[in-house]
């Protein structure tokens, strides 16, 4: 391996002038953990909400604002032409214009100039900069160029307003940005105009008005296949079920659900519109067969059984019912027992279920449920079998993303029609 192989991946966090500043430290802190050789150029306004130290203190390196700074190392130059990745949180409506027209005035702004590695602008100001025209055509400008611009999340602003502006959540930063160190040449735009539908998190079966039969999914894997096929182009209507409190990933719209009938009855609407389904929900499998409308209470008799209704299986709906050549895709997580291994496990799930792929995850002894990292195997329909090794989910949902593109090209192409 060369040199230039091993060492670690090198990342510019550029810091624009808003107060989201605050939150670029834990995206600062987040890359560093990664191994990522992190360098942090802030604007001269930026160091009025943070200062250099705390930045300095976090990523190991020096922070300096201005081109005049360090000139025997060229280091305006330097910087930019050297990163693997620039990633610009909260990049101000002044950065985002100055980025679109070219300007170079400080640090940062050269840095944008000479950096040849994919950028990603991550937008945070008031609704009304959001929205003026001004900004609008500037973002446009940056993304036609290839510059990643993700829409802003809508929330809670600085003092009392609310609406789109919000910075992107850290650790969604984070993600994208281990993704975009993998894929060198850019994420690619191959779901531009594609409507994808996933499901996502964990389904909860009331017992009493306190009571329900739930289980461990932390909805993170759903929610990484939203966010990564939203970078890569595609409109994502998210059927979202109970997870651990995760941010919306941008751009994506979420259906919030809570039973698995609530469940069937979102994915099936949703899916009417779109050329992909991914059921990463874990949905229950039964529901108590009647809700007890007041909590129960214990008494000195015996407890009484908890008689269970089955749940209609949505996946297998969803193939039965085929729309033209969708592509439809399913999760198994297994945990294996004596007779079969969670691969055997997985294959016999396929062909019951008929899926074009499916996703295999081990679980259990702290495997995949409620952790950040993932592996597995991903099947599909035509006997392929892919590894898929261990990384973050959306490692992992960038590889499941690959191989549905593929279908769809294919299908493009005139080649064969599924079902
Ligand atoms: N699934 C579904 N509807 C259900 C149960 C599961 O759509 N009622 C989907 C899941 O979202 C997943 C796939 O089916 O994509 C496999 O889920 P899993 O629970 O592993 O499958 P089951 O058919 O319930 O098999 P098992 O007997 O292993 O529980």
């Amino acid at each position: 391996m060369t040199e230039d192989a091993m060492r670690a991946p090198r990342v510019v966090v550029g810091v624009g002038a808003g107060i989201a500043a605050y939150k670029t430290c834990e995206v600062v802190r987040g890359l560093a953990e990664c191994g990522h050789d992190v360098r942090v150029v802030p604007t001269r306004s930026a160091l009025e909400f943070v200062g250099a130290a705390t930045f300095e203190a976090l990523s190991g390196n020096p922070v300096r604002t201005e081109v005049f700074a360090n000139v025997p190392e060229v280091e305006h130059v330097r910087i930019g032409q050297q990163a693997d990745l620039v990633v610009v949180a909260p990049a101000t409506a002044d950065l985002l214009a100055k980025a679109a027209h070219g300007l170079a005035d400080d640090l940062l702004t050269n840095t944008l100039l000479t950096a040849r590695c994919p950028v990603a602008l991550f937008p945070a100001m008031h609704t009304e900069m959001w929205e003026h025209p001004a900004t609008r055509a500037n973002v446009a400008t940056l993304r036609a160029r290839g510059t990643i611009v993700p829409d802003p999340d809508t929330g809670r602003l600085t003092g009392t307003d609310s609406g789109p502006g919000r910075m992107t959540d850290p650790s969604e930063i984070v993600d994208l940005a281990r993704l975009l160190i993998d894929e060198p040449h850019g994420l690619p735009r191959d779901l531009e105009g594609v409507h994808v539908v996933v499901s996502a998190g964990g389904t909860r079966e009331p017992l009493d008005p306190v009571r329900f039969l739930g289980n461990r999914s932390s909805g993170r894997q759903g929610y990484a296949l939203a966010r990564v096929a939203a970078a890569r182009g595609a409109r994502v209507t998210l059927v979202s079920a109970h997870t651990t409190s995760l941010p919306v990933p941008a751009g994506v719209e979420v259906v919030h659900v809570s039973t698995a009938d609530e469940l069937r009855h979102a994915v099936h609407e949703a899916a009417k519109s779109a050329s992909v389904v991914v059921m990463a929900a874990a949905v229950a499998d039964f529901k108590p067969a009647a809700l007890v409308e007041h909590k129960i209470k214990k008494t000195d008799t015996e407890p009484e059984p908890v008689v269970l209704d089955r749940n209609a299986d949505v996946l297998a709906e969803l193939v039965e019912n085929r729309r033209g050549s969708q592509v439809i895709v399913g999760f198994a997580a297994e945990t294996g027992d004596g007779g079969s291994d969670v691969l055997q496990h997985g294959r016999a799930k396929l062909r019951r279920k008929g899926s074009d792929l499916l996703v295999v995850n081990a679980v259990g002894d702290g495997k995949a449920f409620e952790v950040e990292e993932n592996s597995g195997w991903l099947l599909a329909a035509d006997g392929a079998e892919t590894p898929i090794p261990f990384g973050s989910k959306s490692q992992l949902a960038a590889a499941l993303w690959d191989a549905v593109s593929e279908l769809l090209a294919r299908d493009r192409a005139g080649g064969e029609t599924r079902g």
